[in-house]
Formats: structure tokens, sequence, C-alpha cells
């Protein structure tokens, strides 16, 4: 048993009410918030604020119950706590509470327990702005506007300025409210509440700052409004996809067939091939740089070709698989990729690539930025169109890969 200082300071915590409005089939004080019942988390608060004496008003039949709450939540303070018995009215309730205060006891709080989630700093700064004769009320501001009414009708304004919500734990010099409440006693008077009952009795009744927190469960919604503040719905995380993997590469596919009849040589594979007819085309017609672009535009979902250099951008007219490319590029660096690499094959009689493969693949690879650019060629063994020398066909192969210093976890569409 733990030896402290007796408090001079106690809180009467009420929770005797049935519960009408909430209507959970338990007294309100017993119904769960979530884990824990009303109670516990208005004896959890109470318990967090400086130590004082806690008397629990219980409803008839349900002392051991709070009083398991009350040892629950008091931990090695349990000797500050004892249980008493409610009665028909808060006021009849609260008074059985002042019954029950220790001797030395000069300031009580008197506390619903419906206001379950209040803070504990709001207890403690209730607590300690009961000074002289002043009773402590922490309230909210109204913030909806107000009407007066009779019989359905609005009757007149209310300056709600002149207006504030209260709330509990309200604070008093303990001689004065018991002697209110005899008084209250003695002429039968009930009231909304103690500050009100206080008040009666000629003393000032003093704000302080009160809560969002500390709103009373009174209604099912109310209960709703507790839950969701003691454990926010977690945001669902994303579920694993079994079909896609952030950061993994992508492919893409491009091709591109050009006709012969162009004007001057032949431009393919980002080379000049003097003597060759060339491809005809916007820009220089070299089918197999217009793949490429389309293999990595694709693979990094950029759109194509015809989006970034066709007709509507005539300043790539005339221009040469290193433009093409290095702007390309540039594009895809900008959305986070960089390229793995590029795999193209032209299908064709002419020109005779063997001889000039590694030259074409260095100035493709070259023009960008380094990333491998294999290229293959084959003829088609005289069918088609490029079978009978009237174009070239081109099928390019990317692979780019999202750049993991850009965060980026989703494809860029
Ligand atoms: N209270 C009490 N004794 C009573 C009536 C009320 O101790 N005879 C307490 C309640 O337990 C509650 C606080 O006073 O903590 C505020 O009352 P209220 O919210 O009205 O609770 P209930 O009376 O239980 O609810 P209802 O009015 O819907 O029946
Ligand atoms: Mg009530």
């Amino acid at each position: 048993m733990s030896i402290l200082p007796v408090p001079h300071t106690a809180v009467i915590v009420v929770a005797a009410g049935s519960g009408t409005r909430l209507d959970a089939g338990a007294p309100k004080a017993f119904v769960g918030i979530d884990g824990h019942s009303i109670l516990r988390h208005a004896l959890d608060g109470v318990f967090a604020a400086a130590p004082m004496q806690v008397v629990v008003v219980a409803p008839q039949g349900y002392e051991g119950d709070a009083q398991t709450e009350l040892q629950a939540a008091a931990g090695d303070r349990v000797d500050l706590g004892r249980v008493v018995t409610g009665g028909t009215t808060r006021q009849e309730s609260v008074a059985a509470g002042l019954a029950a205060l220790w001797g030395d006891v000069t300031t009580v709080l008197v506390h619903d327990a419906a206001r379950a989630l209040t803070p504990p700093a709001v207890i403690d700064a209730v607590a300690a702005a009961v000074v002289g004769d002043a009773g402590v009320v922490p309230s909210l501001p109204v913030v909806d506007t107000l009407k007066r009414v009779a019989d359905g009708l609005v009757t007149g304004a209310v300056d709600r300025a002149e207006l504030a919500a209260a709330q509990t734990p309200q604070g008093f010099p303990r001689a004065l409210l018991e002697a209110a409440y005899e008084t209250a006693v003695a002429h039968g008077a009930e009231y909304t509440d103690d500050a009100a009952l206080f008040a009666a009795a000629g003393h000032p009744v003093r704000l302080v700052p009160g809560s969002e927190r500390s709103f009373k469960i009174t209604t099912p919604a109310d209960l709703e409004r507790a839950r969701l503040l003691v454990s926010p719905p977690a945001v669902p995380a994303t579920p694993p996809s079994p079909t896609v993997v952030a950061g993994a590469p992508r492919v893409g596919i491009g091709t591109d067939v050009h006709a012969f009849g162009g004007e001057g040589n032949l431009w393919l594979a980002g080379l000049e091939w003097p003597g060759e007819p060339a491809l005809s085309g916007h820009s220089d017609g070299d089918a197999v740089a217009h793949a490429v672009v389309d293999a990595l535009l694709g693979a990094a979902g950029l759109g194509d070709i015809g989006e970034h250099f066709g007709t509507a951008h005539p300043e790539y007219a005339g221009a040469h698989a290193d433009v093409f490319l290095s702007r390309t590029g540039e594009l895809l660096a900008e959305a986070g990729f960089a390229v793995g690499n590029v795999s193209v094959q032209f299908q064709g009689n002419r020109p005779r690539f063997s001889g000039r493969r590694a030259e074409a693949e260095a100035a493709l690879s070259a023009a960008l930025g380094g990333a491998p650019v294999s290229v293959t060629a084959t003829t088609t063994d005289g069918l088609g169109f490029p079978g009978r020398g009237e174009g070239i066909a081109v099928t390019a192969v990317a692979l780019v890969i999202p750049r993991q210093d850009r965060g980026l976890s989703a494809p860029a569409e």
C-alpha cells in the first residue's frame, strides 16, 4: 500500500445515470467505447491529472463494477479512490459524492463520467482556477446560430456572444458548494448543473477554456464520435498487389515502316548511307530510330512518337536519329526512367547492314546517353513489301527502369 500525502482536492465522478438516451442496454457509464467503458475512460483522464481524491458515484447495484473500473484506472493511486451509490437525479448523486469527501479536501470538482474523453489538462486547469469563493466552469464558445422559438416558429434572435457551452469538471470551494447543496435540498430545488446551483447561492462562477474532447456522450451518435476519437479507423494500407511490383522494369515495343522514295541519301539506324535509296517520311525517314523512340516512350508510358515529334513539331522536320533519341532520353529522365537496353531489328533487302552494325549501335547508344542498343537486320526471303524492295519494316523492344532515387513507385501514364 503506497503512502501518499492527503490531497486537498477531490473529484466526484458522477456515473449513476441510466443512459436513457443512449439506450445501450446498460447504465451509460458501463457502455464500452472501445475495449474500455465510458467510466474507465473518464477515470483514466482523472488519474492522469494531479493526484486528488476520486469519488465514483455508481448506479445502485453497479458499485462492484465501478470498483473494478476504479482499480484498473487508478494503478498505484487506488487508495485515493472510493465508490458510493448514486441517487435518482444527478443532483442527488453529486450530494452522495459530497458526503464521501475526506476532511482535508478544500476544493471539489464535479465531473460527468459521460464526458469520458475530457483531457487531464482541463481537469488540472479547473482545479487550479478554484480560488476564493468562485466556482469554475470549463466552457466552449457557442458556434451555432441560436434562435428563440415557440410552437415551431422563430420568435427572436439570441446573441451567441453572450453564451457559452458549459462542460465538466466544474470546480468549487468545497465548503461553499456543500452549503449551496444543503440550501438546494432544503428548498427542493433542482438545477441543471452544479454551477447553476452554486450561482443560485450567490457565488460567482468563472470560465476557463474547455475542450472539444470534453463533449458529453448522450446519444448513439456521441458514442460513435467517441469511438472514432479513441480508435480512429486505420487508413487502409494499399493492398499488396500480386501483379504490380513497385520499381519493376518496364518494356515497350515500337514498329515503323517507311517506303523508299525519299530524296538524298538513306539515313538509317543513325547513319547516313551514301548511294543507298532514301526512305520517305517526315524527318529523315530513319525507321530504326523511330521504332526505338516508340519502344522507349511506350515502355515509359509517355505516349508515342507522333505526340512528341509529329508534324505538329516542325522543328523536327529533317532531324536525324541523334536528335530524336536524345530528346526521348530527356523525356524519360524527366519522368523518372533510365534506359535499360534497346533491341531493334529491321526487315529489308537494303542496305546491307552487317558491315556497319557496330557503328550504328554506337551512334544510337551515344544518342541515348550510353544505354546499350543492339541492331539486327534480316531479309524476308523476297516476301512482302520488304521482300519486294518497296520499303523496310522495323521492330524495336526497349526496357526502361524506374530510377529509385526519384522514389518512383507507380508507372507514369
Ligand atoms: N448521473 C448520475 N446520477 C443520476 C443521473 C445522472 O450520476 N441519477 C450522471 C450520469 O451518469 C452522467 C452525468 O450525470 O455521467 C450526466 O448525465 P446524463 O448525461 O444525463 O446521463 P444519464 O442521465 O445517464 O443519461 P440520460 O439522461 O440519457 O438517461
Ligand atoms: Mg440524465
